[in-house]
């Protein structure tokens, strides 16, 4: 019998964990690697140290938005969320399934669990942005049934 998936609220001891699944989980699909690529490293900061270090500030700063996705005692995901109350408006935040974990169902049931989390607070209406290359984020997003709104467009340039 397999361990049971527990999803859960994030806790301090987690950090490491969401830590280690970012820094491995988050390859093509963020616009610091894109920017990277075009542009080369411009600070010593790769794009994996700022993501690792975006998630994880955010993680410690607001605990109560994160929840984790728990298998056999080990953290193999998270998702975080924002909740706006005087507009009843919810965003769907930061979400990363180890790479090692995935195609498991466990994005969408953590998904799913941020969805019940903020109607619990009071949303009427929830919003998540991802890029159009994440096909495994916008099935996990369809799934949970989201339906696209628009595009928008990210552009760069570099000084000399
Ligand atoms: C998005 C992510 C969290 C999904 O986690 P997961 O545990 O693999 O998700 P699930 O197993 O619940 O569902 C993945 C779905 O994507 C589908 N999928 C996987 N690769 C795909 C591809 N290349 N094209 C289309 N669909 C794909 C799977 O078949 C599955 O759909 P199904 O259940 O209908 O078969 C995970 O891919 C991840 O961590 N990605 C990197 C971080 C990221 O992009 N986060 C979202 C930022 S907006």
């Amino acid at each position: 019998m397999g361990d049971e998936l527990i999803i859960r609220p994030m806790v301090s001891a987690d950090l490491e964990a969401i830590r280690d699944i970012t820094w491995r989980g988050w390859d093509d699909v963020t616009w610091w690697e894109l920017l990277e690529r075009r542009h080369g490293p411009w600070t010593a900061k790769s794009w994996r140290d700022r993501k690792a270090e975006s998630v994880v500030a955010q993680c410690s700063s607001a605990p109560d938005t994160v929840l984790v996705a728990e298998l056999g005692g080990r953290v193999v995901g998270y998702a975080t969320f924002h909740y706006t109350p005087e507009d009843r408006l919810g965003e769907v935040g930061n979400n990363c399934v180890d790479p090692q974990f995935r195609g498991r169902g466990i994005g969408t049931r953590l998904i799913a669990a941020v969805l019940q989390k903020l109607r619990e607070l009071g949303a009427k209406v929830v919003t998540v942005t991802t890029m159009e290359r994440d096909l495994p984020a916008r099935r996990v997003y369809e799934k949970n049934g989201f339906v696209e709104l628009g595009k928008s467009l990210v552009y760069s340039l570099q000084f000399d």
